[in-house]
């Protein structure tokens, strides 16, 4: 193995896990587990600390990614991933045109079903993380490119079959949406704030689409102890809007 794993183990009750690359030791408060010995195991195995505890051996996931990669900003949560792929049908056909990469999250999210992925992202340094990260999780169909998408989405001469903007630039890019995607062809906008909906909505407006929709997904974990079962008491926080466009 030479490619990073994770590895997961129970106790006292609660889930520990690490994401970790096969090398030397891994110092942990449950005992010192060398992590050269995972040369010669496979997904499923365990690998013991010095202390015996055993730790299950898996393969680091899209969510593993989202929980354990570098961040260069806040990543999109899985829930707004799973909305942006259940309502724009992504298939292993597709190509996508994605900006700003960020974290690469939703890139590698996106890329481990579609055809091809091309996101662009403006800063440098947070190219070289989102690469690093792609690189980790083994995708080979996601091309990274250094821009200001705003412009760039001017020279596109590719067409793609899924836009997802994730960036503050994202209502002046949709001008330019329809030069570059498939009629029917879905555009998925990922906005914080009501404000900038309205931006993305209005920008929309003005473009041949054929069908449009703003929604707002909550996610509620649900609690079981002794006492009952019900939603957690957690405070759930606000995240983003998404506003799909059909061309
Ligand atoms: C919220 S993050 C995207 C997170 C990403 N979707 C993920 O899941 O990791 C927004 C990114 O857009 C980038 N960005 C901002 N303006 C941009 C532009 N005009 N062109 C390309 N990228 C831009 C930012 O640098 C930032 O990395």
């Amino acid at each position: 193995m030479d490619t990073p794993v994770i590895l997961k183990t129970f106790h006292m009750g609660k889930m520990k896990e690490y994401f970790v690359m096969p090398g030397e030791e891994l110092h942990t408060d449950l005992g010192v587990i060398k992590l050269d010995e995972l040369g010669t195991k496979t997904f499923g195995d365990t690998i013991s600390s010095h202390l015996g505890v055993e730790f299950i051996i898996q393969k680091p996931r899209a969510p593993d990614f989202f929980t354990h990669a570098k961040r260069s900003g806040a990543p999109m949560m899985p829930k707004d991933i799973g909305v942006i792929i259940s309502n724009t049908g992504l298939c292993s056909t597709d190509c996508v045109l994605d900006a700003g990469t960020g974290s690469g999250i939703l890139a590698i999210y996106l890329g481990g079903i579609a055809k091809k992925v091309v996101s662009y992202e403006i800063r440098e340094d947070f190219l070289e993380l989102a690469r690093k990260n792609i690189a980790l999780c083994g995708l080979s169909n996601i091309e990274l490119r250094h821009g200001d998408i705003a412009q760039e989405i001017r020279k596109i001469d590719e067409r793609f079959d899924v836009v997802t903007l994730d960036t503050g630039a994202a209502a002046q890019v949709v001008p330019f949406v329809p030069q570059v995607i498939y009629p029917d062809g879905f555009l998925a906008v990922y906005s914080p704030f009501f404000e900038h909906t309205k931006e993305i909505r209005e920008a929309i407006e003005k473009t041949k689409y054929t069908e449009v929709r703003t929604i707002e997904t909550i996610e509620r974990d649900i609690s079981f102890s002794e006492r009952g079962t019900r939603p957690s008491t957690a405070r759930v926080g606000h995240t983003g809007f998404i506003t799909i466009a059909r061309y």
